[in-house]
């Protein structure tokens, strides 16, 4: 690997890819040389990176030679094609796609909750979806203190989570409500202007296939592999920022008062919870921010030892950008 290392973002016209590029600045992430990349379609788009205009290039084996940290953003399909080429010439893939997720072969890894597992990786280190990333960064320092017995997680997830297709489709319908005109709707089985919406993801069996990655992904993150989990994902008219409302049945009994110190002792959570003065998570409010933040912390009075608590995340930094460049700084501080 060269010093400093040789970057490229594949996506980068993209709403991950695009965040990835803020979060490079934002970090300042050393960087040699610089390789943005989509499909044929972006091929030439300009994107701002470091104060330069960079063209985007379509993404091809020859303009990954040499290359030493790629990030992929791009879809499944995508990755599957070229994250081995990258891993083969002896750089690593960090894929924020699913294509991975599940191989035993490849570690999936949030910093915060196993960093270790990056040891001994071959090339491809994969992220976990957008909602599993900020639910195991609460759930873990729990776990570790009182032994997760069930959980149950019902989402708020934005738009842009869709990718850009939809977070577009979301503002033009805004758009379309406030003028009174019937609102288009292209990408998306329903408008999302004005409401909620439980699907929307392809289905496996009888849930999303978004409710069956966090459940197979959190089970993987936290290396539990019979977690009891239940999750419904719900599509929500916000344009950055995933929420979950979570209840979560111990092992060890738990006070609401201990669980928000330890959580505001753990590492990338930031702890907002005063009720009663209205501060609590909000997408609105965590939206450009790198920690997830949690709240209404209260004891879930039905079922012994449990809680309920509320978080919220950025789906574009913490649920996919933020969390990739923290594994790529991993990958500098240790030796391929
Ligand atoms: N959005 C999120 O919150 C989020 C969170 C976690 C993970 N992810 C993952 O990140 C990936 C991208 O999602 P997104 O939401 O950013 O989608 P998006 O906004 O639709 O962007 C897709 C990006 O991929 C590029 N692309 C599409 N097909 C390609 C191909 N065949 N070859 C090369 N580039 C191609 C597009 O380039 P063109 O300009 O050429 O179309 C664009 O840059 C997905 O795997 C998704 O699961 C997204």
């Amino acid at each position: 690997m060269q010093d400093p290392p040789v970057v490229a973002v594949v996506g980068a016209t993209g709403a991950a890819g695009g965040t990835l590029l803020r979060v490079l600045e934002d970090r300042i992430f050393p960087i040699g040389d610089f390789r943005a990349f989509a499909s044929a379609r972006g091929a030439g788009t300009l994107v701002r990176f470091r104060d330069h205009d960079v063209v985007v290039a379509e993404v091809d084996e020859a303009g990954l030679d040499g290359a030493d940290i790629v990030f992929f953003a791009a879809g499944a399909a995508t990755s599957r094609r070229f994250a081995p080429v990258v891993a083969r010439r002896g750089g690593v893939a960090v894929d924020k796609s699913s294509a991975y997720r599940m191989d035993p072969e490849v570690p999936l890894v949030v910093p915060e909750v196993n960093a270790a597992a990056l040891t001994g990786h071959q090339g491809i280190v994969a992220n976990p979806n957008c909602v599993t990333i900020p639910l195991t960064v609460v759930l873990a320092p729990l776990h570790a203190r009182y032994g997760l017995r069930h959980v149950t997680v019902a989402t708020y997830q934005a738009a842009s989570g869709g990718g850009r297709a939809l977070a577009a489709e979301l503002a033009s319908q805004e758009r379309d409500d406030a003028y009174g005109r019937p609102p288009r709707r292209e990408v998306y089985p329903h408008v999302l202007h004005g409401n909620v919406v439980p699907g929307g993801w392809p289905m496996v069996g009888d849930d999303t296939e978004e409710e069956s990655k966090v459940i197979a992904e959190v089970r993987r993150v936290l290396d539990l592999a019979a977690l009891p989990i239940a999750v419904t994902t719900v599509r929500v008219p916000v344009a950055v920022g995933h929420s979950a409302a979570v209840w979560i049945e111990f092992d060890q009994p738990i006070a609401a008062d201990d669980a928000r110190q330890l959580l505001d002792d753990s590492p990338g959570v930031l702890v907002v919870d005063d009720p009663a003065t209205q501060q609590y998570p909000t997408p609105r409010a965590v939206a450009g921010s790198d920690e997830v933040h949690v709240g209404r912390i209260r004891a879930d009075v039905s079922r012994e030892n449990a809680l309920a608590l509320f978080l919220s995340a950025d789906n574009l930094r913490k649920g996919a950008a933020t969390n990739a460049v923290q594994v790529a700084e991993l990958l500098l501080e240790r030796p391929l």
